[in-house]
Formats: structure tokens, sequence, C-alpha cells
């Protein structure tokens, strides 16, 4: 191949992500986002090369590896066996997976840095400033609160320090001048303004760039007290992958300048200011792009552990499927703003566009097409009934939507568009009646292009969906008889009336639908569950997690009350850290009699129950019906959590829960003997 008939190249990139915690929504986001991109330039025929890795250097690591007990090299590592288990899960397509602490990361940024430190660009300086011990943090005179840390409040103290400085300010009119000659270097374009106003206008002071704080990082070359600073080291990542700095950087020839850098908000200061100006010192060209999408947040703001509102994956996926998950993310905020998620929202999503909109219009046009063609395809014949024309606009007003809407990194707007045309091919139907045309032997030959539209729709719609979805085009293919091939190629989509002579299969609904109470009640508690599962995926956390007793009573409460998940939620507790008697104290268990038991309507697993305590009667829901008939409960003498914070389970109120054991699908109550009086205490 010559040069100038060789692909077109495309380099993308996700953050790297901090190992020091399991990944959740919002990490997938990204990555999902950027495979997305990935898999649709792949279908357009370019040379794409997806980067992403993890970022294991810095003090947080280094105290949180302590914390766990472990080296900061043993503890980054289980948790990136666990990050890459998640983007496996996630059917990620990357190129490559740079680790920070690998060798070729590193050579090349002690490279970089001796560069940089040679040219003059870094200098070797005192840095003057106020350090709160406890917050391990420096301020400087302005950021004080009443002359305190900003952060904790306690009194700092002034600190003289050696450190390596950039002289960033030298490069800020030639990086004005960049964002002008690149009008789309940032988006969206809010970001730009925000970067030139906030930051570049006031004066860009030199970066100090190297630590002697801690030591779990790359040391500056020949002055190993220093630790380079952690975005310095973070940053190069996109080049050092590509083998800059390194005996064979085809790669870097190849690829570099990346086509676009994919980023959260919060760090897009980072990747427009400091990583351009840190390449133009280098004399390297500047990347293409850099997206800064926002954020996932829940009702009650930002995620955090200690609101009990982080959303893991993995609980989404084991239930609802991957591509679920997928179109979830990519169809439900359009990319840049903030997007809130609710377990509704959710829901709504499976239920109307997957369930409803996409699955019926397959399955109604597989089963008629079986029904009026035994089951094959007719020939098309171009425009025959009145409505042909119309759907095949459609179509084509779709296809341009969609490129066009993923040439700007507009996921929802691709997706909206597709399912306009969905809609459309879905009301077609209802125009051209076919089960009325089926009734007149001289409306044969509209009946067949009726159900030949149909089918090239699907077609149509099962690879415009390729990029987001990795099991339902197949699967839809099965279905229409088509195999993975020219049938299947992007540019097959831009001339109508591909399909005919297949023989279909009817299979099963590709989404189920969802019952919104029941699945509502499952994320709910998946919710306040949030990363503490002890599921294999993302296992390397669970050891460093902290999560408070409040956190895992819940999850005890979600996993034996509920009993929706059936993902090994009950295996929470196989992983609990030590606790003092105090925290023991704080749970109180009692006996207590059931006097009442009843199956709440529409929950398989569910039984209602009324407990005597002595002291008062009270209603326990709990997960226990496949194993107990509600007769054989009452009279029973049982332990009861009752300072368990109530929750309500399909509308019903449960204020506490009863303790049972329970392995490999068996469930046994913990009892007592009757002799015991109601409301005993058990410790
Ligand atoms: N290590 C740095 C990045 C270095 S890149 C050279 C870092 N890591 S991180 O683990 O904190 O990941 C931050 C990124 O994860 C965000 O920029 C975004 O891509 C993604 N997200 C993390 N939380 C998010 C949400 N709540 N919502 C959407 N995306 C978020 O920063």
């Amino acid at each position: 191949m010559t040069m100038s008939e060789a692909k077109k190249t495309y380099y993308l990139t996700t953050p790297i992500y901090y190992p020091s915690d399991k990944l959740h929504i919002g990490h997938a986001y990204t990555t999902v986002a950027g495979d997305s991109m990935a898999r649709y330039k792949r279908l357009r025929g370019y040379d794409v090369y997806f980067l992403t890795g993890t970022d294991e250097h810095g003090q947080k690591i280094e105290r949180k590896a302590e914390e766990a007990g472990t080296t900061p090299q043993q503890f980054v590592d289980r948790i990136v066996d666990g990050i890459q288990e998640l983007w496996t899960k996630l059917e990620i397509t990357h190129d490559d997976f740079i680790r920070t602490t690998e060798d070729r990361h590193k050579r090349s940024v002690e490279k970089i840095f001796q560069q940089l430190l040679d040219q003059g660009d870094i200098y070797l300086g005192t840095y003057e400033g106020w350090y709160c011990t406890p917050c391990e943090s420096f301020f400087l005179e302005r950021q004080l609160v009443n002359g305190n840390c900003p952060d904790c409040g306690r009194p700092v103290e002034r600190v003289k320090e050696e450190s390596y400085f950039f002289r960033m300010s030298n490069y800020a009119d030639r990086l004005l001048q960049y964002y002008e000659e690149n009008p789309d270097f940032i988006q969206p374009e809010s970001r730009k303004n925000e970067m030139i106003n906030n930051f570049i206008k006031p004066g860009l002071e030199d970066l100090a760039v190297s630590r002697t704080t801690f030591d779990w990082g790359i040391k500056v070359p020949g002055d190993p007290k220093h630790v380079i600073y952690v975005w310095i080291d973070a940053l190069s990542n996109y080049i050092t992958a590509l083998g800059y700095g390194s005996e064979d950087d085809s790669k870097y020839e190849r690829y570099w300048p990346a086509d676009v850098h994919l980023v959260g908000k919060e760090i897009v200061r980072f990747h427009t200011i400091y990583w351009p100006i840190m390449l133009m010192a280098l004399d390297l060209p500047l990347p293409k792009k850099v997206f800064g999408h926002g954020w996932w947040l829940t009702l009650e703001g930002k995620m955090s552990k200690s609101k009990g509102n982080v959303i893991n994956p993995v609980y989404l996926i084991d239930r609802y499927g991957l591509d679920a998950f997928r179109y979830f993310l990519m169809r439900e905020v359009p990319f840049g703003s903030d997007g809130t998620f609710t377990p509704e929202g959710f829901i709504e999503r499976v239920n109307f566009d997957l369930a409803n909109d996409l699955g019926n219009l397959l399955n109604r046009s597989v089963a008629m097409i079986d029904k009026y063609f035994d089951g094959v395809i007719p020939a098309y014949e171009g425009v025959v009934t009145a409505f042909d024309g119309e759907l095949q606009q459609a179509a084509a007003l779709a296809v341009e939507q969609v490129e066009k809407a993923m040439d700007n990194m507009e996921f929802s707007v691709a997706l909206t568009a597709l399912w306009k045309f969905i809609s459309l091919s879905n009301k077609y139907i209802d125009q051209t009646q076919p089960w009325v045309l089926a009734k007149d032997e001289a409306k044969r030959g509209e009946l067949a292009s009726v159900m030949v539209h149909l089918a090239e729709s699907l077609r149509i719609t099962s690879i415009i969906l390729r990029p987001f979805m990795t099991k339902t085009p197949q699967k839809m293919w099965e279905q229409l008889g088509i195999n993975e091939g020219s049938l299947t190629e992007w540019e097959s989509i831009k001339t109508f009336g591909q399909i005919g002579g297949q023989r279909v299969a009817k299979g099963d609904p590709v989404f189920p639908r969802l019952d919104m109470e029941e699945e509502r009640a499952y994320i709910l508690q998946s919710m306040t569950i949030g990363m503490k599962p002890a599921q294999d995926d993302q296992s390397g956390a669970a050891a460093g997690a902290g999560a408070g007793s409040a956190g895992d009573e819940r999850a005890n409460q979600a996993a034996s009350t509920a009993g929706t998940g059936g993902n090994g939620e009950a295996e929470v507790s196989d992983q609990k850290e030590e606790i003092t008697i105090d925290d023991f104290a704080k749970v109180e268990l009692r006996i207590a009699q059931v006097i009442a038991a009843e199956p709440v309507p529409k929950a398989n697993r569910l039984l209602k129950l009324q407990l005597d305590l002595g002291y008062e009667q009270r209603q326990v829901v709990s997960g226990i019906a496949e194993h107990y008939k509600p007769e054989e409960l009452v009279g029973r003498k049982v332990i009861c959590v009752v300072n368990l914070k109530p929750v309500k389970l399909r509308g019903e109120l449960s204020q506490g829960m009863i303790l049972a054991a329970s392995k490999d699908g068996q469930l046994t109550l913990a009892t007592v003997p009757d002799s015991m009086p109601n409301g005993a205490i058990v410790k």
C-alpha cells in the first residue's frame, strides 16, 4: 500500500483513571463514549487507535496502600486487574492500556523532564507558601481562611521548599493563538471561554512540577528526592503509550497528534493548558480536540460513598444486559451536559425505546414475514405502496443525521435521529396495514413491498446501532437471516433495498419489558450497596474501601429482605472489615415472634411479616418467599434487627429485617426456642 492509499488514522483517548478505588458509572461513561466512537470510526474505514489506562502514582495512592497494609505497587496491581475486567465486561475495544508504573512510560517521562530541564523550561527554585500538615497541602496566602487551612480550618505553617518549576507563562500567547486558529480545539465551546477568562487571562504562574513530600512517583532524573508532579507524569501517557521517546516510535509517528482526548469537565484545564504547553515546549504537534463532557449526578448531587449513592455499572449490566446499559449512557444525556441518574429514567429508556420501539418493530416484522411469506423476505421492487417513498427518505435522513452528529461527538443526537426513524417504521406498519393487504390477493405485491421495507429498515437500524451496542445487532441479523459481511457494513446503508431473499428466524424479544416497581427497588438497593459487593469484576478495592457500618447494614438488608438481586449481594458479608465492640453495639437485635405472614402481590420473593416484639408490633418485608410458606412461619421466634432505618419495598413498609443464613440458593431463618420471651435482646 502506498502512503496515499493508506487508511486515515484516528487516535482517541480516555483519561487514565486513578486506581485508588473501583470505578463507577462516571468512568464507564467516558470509556463507553470512547468505545462507541472508536467502533464508529472503524466502521467508517479509519485506522483507529483507542487508548485508555491508569494513572497510578501520587500521594493519595501511597496513603491508600498504607491504610490497606500493602505496597503501592501491590495495591494498584489489584485494582488495575479489576478495572481491566470491567472494560472486558463492557466490551471496550481499546488498542492499548497504559499504566504509568510501566517502564515504557517511566523511561519516556524521565526523558521528557530532562529535555525540558536542559532547555530551561523547567528550573529549580524554592516554593514558599503555607502548609497544612494534616491535609498535606500547600496554599497561597489568599486561599487561607482567617489565616487557617481552607480545608480543615487548622493553623498552617510557613514553609520554604525546594521545587522544580515550569515556566508556563512563556507560552500563554502561543496557547491563545492556538485556540484562535483552532476554534474546535476545546469542546463544548463554553469550556473554552472558561479557560481563557478564568485561567489564562489572569496570568499563568510558573507551575511547581516536583514534590518532595512523598515518594510514590517517577523520580526527577539526577535528583531523586524530587518526584515528578503527577499531572506531568499522567498527561505524558498520551504519547508514551505510542512509544514516544523510545526506540520504536512508529506508532507515535503514525497516530500523533490525537484526534480527540475525551475527558470529564473537571480536568479540561489540565488538558487544554498544561498539556498543550508541555507539547509546545517539546516542539510537538498539539491534539486536535479536547472534549470535556459533563458529569453523572444523582438526585442527591455528586455520587459519593458516604451518601451511599454510587452507581456501580456491574449491577446494571448483570441484570439488564450490556446493551441496555451502553445505550442508556449514550442516549440519556447530551454529551457535554451533566445528567442525573434515576432508576426511573433507566427503566423508562429500556421499556420505551428498547422493548417497545425497537423490540416490537423487530418482533412484528419478523412475525409477519413468517406468516405472509413463509419466512422468506420478498425481493425489493422499489417504491410500491403510497408510503414506501417516505420511509426510504426517512432512512436516508437518519443516516445523514447520525453521521453529522457523530462528527460532532453528539452521541445522544445520533441515537435520537435513529429512534425517530424507528418510530416512523412502526408508524409505517399502521399506515400500510399489512393485515388488510393480506386479505386481498391483488395486493400481494404491496404486501411484499411492506415486508421488504420493514426488513430493510431493521437492517439499517442494526448497522447504525453497531457503535453503541455490542450484541443486539448480531441478534437482529440472526432474526433477519443475514450474515456479517457486505450487508452489515456502514456503506451498505446508503442505498435502500439491499435485503431480500433471506429466511427470517423468530427469536426471543431482544429487550424484555421491565416491571417499574420491582426494578426500581432493585436499582435503589444496588445504589445503597454501591461499590461494596464482592463482585469479582472489580474486586481489588474491597480491602481499602473503608465503608462505615451503616453501609453494611443497608447492604445486608438489601440482600436478605428484598432478595430481588440474584447476583450475589448476599456475598457482601464475606468481606467485612474488623469492627470494634462499640460498632457492634450499635445494632439492636431482639427476639420477635411472627404473628402473621402473607405474600407481597406481584413480588415472587417477598413476604410481609407482622412481628411481635413484646413491647410493640411491627411489619418487616423479607425476601424469603421462595423458602418458606407464610403458614410455616406463623408462631416462629426469629431474630430481628430493630434499629434499621425503615424502607419501602414494593410499596410496603419494612421496619427492620430478620436474620437468616444462606448459601448456594438455600436459606434458613435463624430461629430461637419458644421459651425465649419476645423482645429479649440478642448480643
Ligand atoms: N487520573 C486523572 C486523569 C489523568 S488524565 C491524563 C483522573 N482520574 S479519575 O479516576 O479521577 O477519573 C476522572 C475521569 O473519570 C473524569 O474526567 C471523567 O472522564 C470520569 N468521571 C469520573 N466521575 C464522573 C462522573 N460522575 N460523571 C462523568 N464522568 C466522570 O482524574
